[in-house]
């Protein structure tokens, strides 16, 4: 992100867009050529970064955002409270559909989910923008921590 924002002026995104900014630079994608970062913000303020990780079985490539959940949950953190995912594309890039999912899991209906391009941001929706009438932990009355950004 350009300019010199700090990060309570903009409330952490130039952290969360280095750190996506960065895994993005070690992304494995040989077959696409297409790399992503994501980096996410939790409970404890903690930033976890993720970059997709291609396979020559194709379906059993993961995404970013995968990467950066895991890396969440393996640091012990337990809530996303922002999500951005950057790609060098000037169309912003979403999570896709599974990633959506996997978001839901560890974040309530208002937290941002940003998009980035290498120049900066282009997109922000909430999650329930993004997944609507979703299915979570909730529905299967299983407890979450509060997931309000
Ligand atoms: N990809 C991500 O990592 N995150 C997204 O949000 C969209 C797509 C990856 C998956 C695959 O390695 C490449 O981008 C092309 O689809």
């Amino acid at each position: 992100m350009q300019g010199s924002a700090t990060a309570s002026e903009d409330d952490g995104l130039t952290a969360l867009f280095t750190a996506a900014l960065a895994a993005r630079e070690r992304a494995y994608a040989p077959y696409s050529r297409f790399a992503v970062g994501a980096a996410l913000r939790d409970e404890h303020g903690a930033i976890h970064a993720g970059c997709n990780v291609e396979n020559a079985a194709y379906p059993v490539g993961t995404c970013a955002e995968a990467g950066a959940i895991a890396a969440m949950i393996a640091a012990g953190g337990r809530q996303i409270r922002a999500i951005l995912v950057l790609a060098d594309s000037p169309a912003p890039v979403t999570p896709c559909g599974a990633c959506r999912q996997r978001i839901r899991e560890f974040a309530g209906p208002d937290v941002p989910i940003h998009a980035a391009g290498l120049g900066g941001l282009l997109f922000r929706a909430t999650l329930e923008q993004l997944l609507p009438a979703s299915f979570g932990p909730d529905t299967l009355g299983v407890e979450t921590p509060d997931t309000s950004p």
